[in-house]
């Protein structure tokens, strides 16, 4: 898959896809679409837990988990977070984008930009486990409490936006877990509701007007 670095709205980087016209991040603001969507409505309403295990659909540049290894050591809180990625991106282009949100201690550059899928490793409280895979292939049952549901909009790849892979995610949390998504389109948040989920509408991040958390009880 080609892809192009861009510079969005808020400084921070992207990468644009030109076969699918899509880009990784809002041309808005990366940092800021994955603060709000994924700091914010994902890890915030968790604060008061010591530990948190979360899994990501589209481990991508490793934006989302880059920010939640920087919370986690803000609030003392372990994380084992489980990325999933079907078309892992070089470590290069990772490191660029990294780059440009200012991150420039070498262990860090090193842990986030050098991911070898398959191998768990660990820095500080914050333990990464890049799965190589396809989300259709994964099967977890009763083992998060976040899910960072981060696939291309549903214009570029509506495959990712079916009830079978709300399923997959439905099943992958615990009870009280909730799955948080820049998406908020009206057949998506009916089709959360149809798994089983209860669905909350939030404002959205720069650019947006609205975003999904749905919470599995
Ligand atoms: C919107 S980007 C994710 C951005 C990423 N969270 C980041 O911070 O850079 C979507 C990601 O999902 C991945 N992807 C696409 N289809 C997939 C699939 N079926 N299973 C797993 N990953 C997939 C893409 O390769 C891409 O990295």
């Amino acid at each position: 898959m080609k892809r192009e670095l861009v510079k969005t709205a808020d400084g921070s980087l992207t990468l644009y896809v030109p076969e699918l016209d899509e880009h990784y991040h809002s041309i808005h603001g990366a940092l800021q679409e994955a603060q709000h969507v994924f700091i914010q409505h994902g890890l915030e309403p968790f604060k008061n837990h010591t530990s948190l295990r979360v899994l990501e659909m589209g481990l991508g540049t490793g934006l989302n988990a880059y920010l939640s290894y920087q919370w986690a050591a803000k609030n003392n809180i372990t994380i084992w977070y489980s990325g999933v990625e079907a078309y892992p991106v070089e470590g290069a282009l990772i490191a660029t984008c990294l780059k440009g949100i200012g991150v420039n201690q070498a262990e860090d550059l090193r842990f986030f930009s050098e991911i070898v899928y398959g191998k768990t490793q660990q820095i500080d409280r914050f333990t990464l486990e890049p799965i190589h895979a396809l989300w259709s292939d994964i099967d977890f049952m009763d083992a998060y409490d976040v899910i960072f549901y981060d696939a291309f909009g549903p214009r570029a790849q509506e495959e990712m936006w079916t009830m079978g892979n709300f399923e997959i995610a439905y099943k992958a949390l615990k009870k009280g877990g909730l799955m948080t998504t820049y998406c908020a389109k009206g057949q998506v948040k009916r089709d959360l509701k149809a798994v089983g989920f209860e669905v909350a509408t939030h404002p959205g991040p720069p650019g947006k007007r609205e975003m999904t958390v749905a919470w599995k009880w």
